[in-house]
């Protein structure tokens, strides 16, 4: 690769191998995956249940270690930091959207959206987190507790939360997965608009072809290998 192509580049993965212990011996989940995103690039990774998705996506995260591989986002070739300098890292660097939302539930609203701020030291966090709060259509329900808000209100609580740092990629898994499709569909538009409107870059697993379809490319994965389709 050249450096041109390098420097164009937020996420590099090369050869990501994950192996989970199991009685029976281990199980390979993901094989060997390559995966390049470019600066500004939306990619969709789609694929039948348990072929990978959520497990890539949680090394892409940072959340959990490769057996083997090199993933570098930003720059950062993020698996030679320790846990600590990683976990600092990925709350600068990163916004990480799930399925079932993963809101602290004893944190309010408002209180959820400051925290990756607070923890980043920024000053103002409560007053950014508002104004996050505010863009998502939440600001009428800054003091409620997640257990008191519903299913899409806490997806955009949780949107709200993952691009307050303003951070330069986005990893969403399934984060319409689990609202109706009515209210997923309000949700969807509210990610694709916030990631063109923060030029920022986003992969996105979907069982959903239609959302599959907005992102600029189309990747599947396959008994843990990604294929190209699109
Ligand atoms: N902690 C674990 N220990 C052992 N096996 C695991 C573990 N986590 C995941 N697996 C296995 O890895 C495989 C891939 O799981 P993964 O959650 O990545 O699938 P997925 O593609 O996201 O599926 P879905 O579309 O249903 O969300 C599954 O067979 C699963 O049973
Ligand atoms: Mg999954």
């Amino acid at each position: 690769m050249t450096n041109s192509q390098s420097t164009s580049l937020i996420l590099s993965a090369r050869g990501l191998r994950k192996l989970w212990p199991v009685p029976s011996g281990d199980i390979e989940v993901l094989r060997g995956v390559d995966i390049d995103l470019k600066l500004g690039e939306s990619v969709a990774i789609v694929g039948p249940s348990g072929s990978g998705k959520s497990t890539l996506l949680t090394l892409l995260a940072t959340l959990d270690r490769p057996t083997s591989g090199s993933l570098v986002i930003d720059g950062m070739q993020t698996t030679s930091l320790t846990d600590k300098e990683l976990a600092r890292w990925r709350g600068k660097s990163l916004g990480i959207i799930f399925q079932q939302f993963h809101l602290m539930p004893s944190l309010t609203a408002l209180e959820n959206v400051s925290l990756p701020l607070e923890i980043a030291g920024t000053s103002d966090a409560s007053s950014l987190a508002k104004k996050a709060l505010c863009d998502v259509g939440m600001d009428h329900r800054l003091n409620h507790l997640p257990g008191a808000l519903s299913g899409g209100e806490c997806q955009r609580v949780a949107i709200a939360r993952a691009l307050v740092t303003k951070p330069s990629l986005l990893l969403a898994d399934e984060p319409s997965g689990s609202l109706d499709p009515q209210t997923g569909d309000q949700v969807t538009n509210l990610l694709f608009e916030m990631v063109q409107t923060l030029k920022m870059s986003m992969i996105l697993v979907t069982h959903n072809p239609e959302i599959a379809r907005r992102c600029q490319r189309i990747l599947r994965m396959n008994h843990g290998l990604l294929e190209t389709i699109s």
